[in-house]
């Protein structure tokens, strides 16, 4: 059974996965905390934390909330820098089997650029990710990725500061979310993924206020889940490139449903907070269906579900 795949088929070398069961920024660390609940080498690449220029302590307590079959974070990007995680977590990496693709963010262009730089070339990175799509940080991030300008410009800087292969992030928090996905593959985008949280609120009734810190926060799991497949049909219908489907994934089902809209790979988000072993569980569903199914190659599936 063929379950790899070419993440980055633009980029030379390229971003070969062994399957396309990814975790999804922010909810498995650095990997290094799941490491030992299951064999997380097994995975086809770990994506992680989101990772600023400079350590940021995130957003004021409370940041999560529980939603009808969902999550409201408003973490605010708390990671430990660039430079901590270069020194700390890269060399650790190195001797995984598991590429490792490192989510980065700024506030500003020039940081994107900054960051991808520092990237370049460090033993134990494969991948960038930019997340032109946080809702939960003041300045940048969503910014970005909500208008195909912004966007395009933060990937042509991100292309110019490394010879990484760049993934992009989208934001659902745009009118179109397609016309962002075209610009950022014009610009060179290796791969494109989706979706990051939906902008949302929750009231504490009782204070009669937000009940987050930061008043607003980003809506993940499998409450989005129909938004997320809907905007990965739509974004792998308008751009030639590998699309990564995120939003809501929680069993192998639900990562066949993305799939079959059109997606090369998926990323297993929120799922992990309810059973850490969720990334592994989808991955073995992945190769129970195919089985059945009699497939053959993973890539039969991709876009099979359209019409
Ligand atoms: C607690 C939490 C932290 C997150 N942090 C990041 C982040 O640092 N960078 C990023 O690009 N996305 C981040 N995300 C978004 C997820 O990677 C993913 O896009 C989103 O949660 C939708 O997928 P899901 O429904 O499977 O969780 C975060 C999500 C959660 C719940």
């Amino acid at each position: 059974m063929e379950l790899s795949i070419q993440l980055a088929p633009r980029h030379k070398p390229g971003l070969l996965l062994t399957n396309p069961v990814m975790t999804a920024s922010g909810t498995f660390g650095y990997g290094t905390e799941y490491s030992h609940m299951f064999d997380i080498q097994k995975l086809g690449a770990i994506v992680c934390k989101g990772t600023t220029l400079e350590p940021r302590q995130g957003n004021p307590q409370p940041r999560l909330a529980e939603t009808a079959c969902g999550l409201l974070n408003s973490i605010g990007l708390q990671n430990i820098g660039v430079n901590a995680l270069i020194k700390q977590k890269a060399p650790i990496w190195a001797s995984w089997r598991v590429p490792v693709i490192v989510n980065i963010a700024g506030e500003t262009i020039e940081e994107y650029a900054k960051i991808a730089n520092e990237l370049d070339g460090v033993a134990g990175i494969s991948a960038i990710e930019v997340n032109i799509s946080c809702p939960n940080i003041k300045a940048g991030g969503a910014e970005f990725g909500a208008n195909p300008k912004s966007a395009a410009k933060v990937t042509t800087a991100v292309k110019t500061a490394t010879s990484l292969p760049v993934l992009v992030k989208l934001t659902p928090n745009t009118s179109d979310i397609a016309k962002v996905a075209m610009a950022v593959a014009e610009a060179g985008a290796d791969a494109i993924s989706l979706i990051n949280t939906l902008k949302g609120i929750v009231i504490d009734i009782t204070k009669r206020r937000p009940l987050l810190g930061s008043i607003t926060g980003g809506l993940s799991g499998p409450a989005i889940k129909p938004v997320a497949l809907y905007m990965v049909y739509e974004v792998a219908g308008a751009v030639d490139l590998p699309v990564i489907g995120c939003g809501g994934i929680t069993t192998a089902s639900d990562a066949i449903e993305f799939i079959m809209a059109g997606a090369s790979a998926i990323q297993v988000g929120t799922a992990s907070f309810t059973n850490p072993r969720a990334p592994l569980d989808v991955l073995e569903g992945i190769e129970q269906f195919m089985k059945k199914e009699g497939i053959k190659d993973i890539t039969e599936l991709i876009g099979a579900g359209r019409r």
